[in-house]
């Protein structure tokens, strides 16, 4: 017999006590265990989280301030410059968070919390976090009041819909000196310069940080800004930037905020040629009622400092802009949220632009967003349309691509000179749909008697589209009529005409009458 598997028995007595007692003893354990759980993995409190380390050598920082209660979440996450109001749920250990006001499906941040510590993501950036001090606060700024309103001269410029090139849809964060420099040699080269694409716009992600004298310089993707610029013009083309009047960017970088004239005026030392002011960060100072004079506030200062620079007002369409725009000397405003590659997103933003289309004119233009034409999601039907929409409604055309690499089809999207011209049509009109079942006709006016009549088939398969003449407003029969996309003249027959129109594609006619 084994003695030790003797003395293991414990005494009868003291083995019955255990044995009842045992079923309370796990279970008053277990909940103690399970409070103790749950307080540990509660989210409740504030959180330092510290992302990655951006272009300029900063590291993006945020505050969590979150509160749980069960399995829901609310809160805040804050950093310099922003704020978003979040709510989300927690399962387990992890959790997801949206922001309050978005309609996005995709959660903005996710982590997961074990031993006090969060790591997680928001959106694709990984971020860690632990319990925030003091310390760990932002600096509040100062506010600024907004001057009083007045108007800005108009800087003669945009007398035709802006035309260019921007980096944001396709490079993102991954623009650089040598990507603005081969893409200006590639608008030489592809034929986009002289189809009228001028504008080379840099788009966030250039910024540095301020020198001792709160001179802004770029970041080490941009080693030397006005070389750059001097490149640029050097191909017969014009160079952009963009900022922001907040403190930060929306992709976090150091903006204009209480630098605005000396921002204005290193932009011009530079050779800029094209500003855009996109609002982000400056929801954290101001009231959206300060739209109007904060971009008067950047109007002024591009004035003074005497060199014509395009102002491109981005905020999104908020505060009726296009009633206010021109005031600002802006030459272009964007009238709805960010363009995706994506037919829905796509005409989302163009069927926005419908009650700004009194607004638009010489000198200044409703903006629905840069173009995603040959970026790859969308069909060539579909890119078709989207260039029609765009010069049917006189919008900006600030390709979105990769011009070193366009395909013969972009190419012939892109630089479609018939279409390019109703775009830059001198009377500056922005057509307005009407609808029928799955067809959408707009009509867009041009400055030597004709119209452009673009019909787009909003359905799932090709279906017969028909032109009346009637609804053209030509003032007479139509004596002549031809397709800008097959670049062939076309006949009316008893004042009407009709082609077959794929799925998401568009028959773009324009028509003379006598
Ligand atoms: C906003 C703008 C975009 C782009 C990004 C850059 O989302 O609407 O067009 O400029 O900021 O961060």
């Amino acid at each position: 017999m084994n003695p030790a598997t003797k003395n293991d028995q414990p005494p009868a007595t003291v083995s019955t006590i255990s044995a009842r007692a045992l079923p309370f003893l796990a279970l008053l354990l277990c909940l103690l265990f399970s409070a103790a759980l749950a307080h540990a993995q509660s989210l409740t409190g504030r959180w330092a989280a510290s992302g990655k380390t951006l272009d300029n050598g900063e590291q993006q920082k945020a505050i969590l301030d979150l509160k749980q209660d069960g399995s829901q979440l609310t809160g805040t996450v804050r950093g310099l410059g922003f704020s978003v109001d979040v709510k989300g749920t927690a399962n387990g250990s992890h959790f997801e968070l949206f922001g309050v006001d978005w309609n996005d499906k995709k959660p903005f941040l996710t982590g997961d919390l074990a031993n006090g510590r969060i790591t997680g993501k928001q959106w694709d950036e990984s971020f860690e976090a632990r319990p925030a001090t003091s310390a760990d606060e932002f600096p509040t700024l100062p506010y600024i009041d907004p001057p009083a309103l007045h108007t800005v001269p108009y800087n003669g410029l945009a007398k035709t819909p802006p035309m260019g090139w921007n980096s944001w849809n396709l490079f993102q964060g991954k623009v650089d000196d040598q990507t603005v420099r081969t893409m200006a040699d590639a608008m030489v080269s592809s034929g986009m310069k002289d189809a009228g694409y001028i504008y080379v716009n840099i788009d966030d992600t250039w910024e540095g940080v301020r020198d001792a004298n709160g001179n802004l310089q770029a970041n080490y993707k941009f080693p030397n800004m006005k070389a750059l610029a001097d490149y640029v013009h050097s191909k017969g083309l014009k160079l952009g930037i963009y900022s922001s009047p907040g403190p930060r960017t929306c992709a976090g970088y150091p903006a204009s905020y209480g630098h605005e004239q000396q921002d204005a005026s290193t932009f011009a030392n530079w050779g800029i040629d094209y500003l855009k002011y996109d609002w982000c960060s400056a929801s954290s100072i101001y009231k959206n009622d300060a739209l109007h004079p904060i971009y008067q506030l950047m109007g002024d200062a591009l004035h003074a400092t005497g060199r014509p620079i395009v102002y491109s007002l981005c905020e999104y369409g908020m505060g009726s802009v296009e009633k206010w725009g021109a005031e600002v000397s802006g030459n272009l405003w964007r009238t709805t949220g960010d363009i995706r590659d994506e037919w829905d997103s796509m005409m989302s933003n163009i069927e926005k632009q419908v009650p700004t289309a009194p607004y638009a004119g010489p000198g200044h233009w409703n903006d629905p967003d840069m173009l995603e034409i040959g970026n790859g999601h969308m069909t060539d039907d579909e890119y078709r349309t989207h260039m029609s929409l765009w010069s049917l409604t006189a919008a900006p055309l600030l390709a979105g691509n990769d011009i070193r690499t366009m395909s013969a089809v972009t190419k012939s999207i892109l630089m479609n000179k018939e279409v390019i011209a109703i775009d830059q049509d001198s009377l500056g009109k922005q057509a307005s749909p009407v609808k029928d079942g799955n067809f959408e006709t707009w009509v867009k006016p041009l400055a030597d008697g004709s119209v452009a009549v673009g019909v787009i088939n909003l359905g799932s398969s090709t279906a017969q589209a028909t032109v009346h003449a009637a609804d053209l407003h030509l003032g007479g029969k139509p004596t002549k009529a031809r397709n800008l996309w097959s670049h062939k003249d076309v006949k009316f027959a008893q004042d009407a005409y009709g082609a077959q129109v794929p799925s998401h594609g568009v028959l773009l006619l324009r028509v003379w009458a006598q």
